[in-house]
């Protein structure tokens, strides 16, 4: 990692259809812009059912880790398993959220600054907002669990998407952005938060 600048790194963050049609555009935007990320990228598509399949191929452990995920939230409430294999499981869930994701529009993003792939994580919530704390934008803002999905044979609906890691993020962006939409530019709030010294504020 020798030479990685943590402060300009960048993440994929999806308003997904739920998002949009509950009108929390705005307010998702406001959360991470509140924060100190800067927005360099913003666009609304709809998205083709391709691509929401190759936004979700690009982690090889993907479905370990998505079905270990669920597996365990049953676990934890004293469910009966949802399945026989997690990685089975997972599977059916990958082929459910391409129709989720081009059901209608979606506004995708790409925002910068240090540590952004956690920063945006944490502010996000973690996947099931039945679980997801209060606070982050899964847990204050939706309500839907694994259950509830796995019942209806439905993707969960929770409003975002974001990157899970750097090397995710970098592809992910160019699944959803060209190099040219994304932009290259200075706020003046990034010397208050990066700037070694802070002189100019008094007079
Ligand atoms: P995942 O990558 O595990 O979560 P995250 O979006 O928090 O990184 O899963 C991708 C999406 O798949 C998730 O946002 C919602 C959906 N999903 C389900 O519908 N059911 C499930 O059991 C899981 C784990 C995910």
């Amino acid at each position: 990692m020798k030479n990685y600048d943590l402060k300009q790194e960048q993440t994929l963050v999806i308003v997904k259809p739920d998002g949009v049609q509950r009108d929390l555009v705005g307010e998702v935007i406001k959360r991470y812009e509140q924060c100190g990320l800067k927005l360099v990228g913003l666009k609304m598509v709809i998205p083709t059912k391709d691509m929401a399949l190759k936004h979700y191929s690009i982690d090889p452990e993907w479905a370990i880790k998505s079905g270990t995920k669920t597996f365990e939230s049953y676990k934890a409430k004293g469910l009966p398993l949802p399945g026989k294999d997690p990685v089975e499981f997972a599977e059916g869930i990958r082929r459910k959220l391409p129709d989720f994701m081009s059901s209608g529009p979606v506004v995708s993003m790409v925002w910068q600054g240090m540590g952004a792939v956690s920063i945006v994580r944490k502010i996000t919530g973690s996947t099931e907002p039945l679980t997801s704390l209060p606070g982050t934008i899964r847990g204050d803002y939706t309500i839907d669990s694994y259950t509830a999905a796995d019942t209806d044979s439905r993707a969960v609906r929770n409003i975002i998407h974001s990157s899970g890691s750097v090397d995710e993020a970098n592809k992910e962006i160019a699944i959803w952005f060209d190099k040219k939409e994304i932009l290259s530019y200075r706020l003046v709030s990034e010397e208050i938060i990066y700037d070694v010294n802070l002189d100019g504020i008094l007079e």
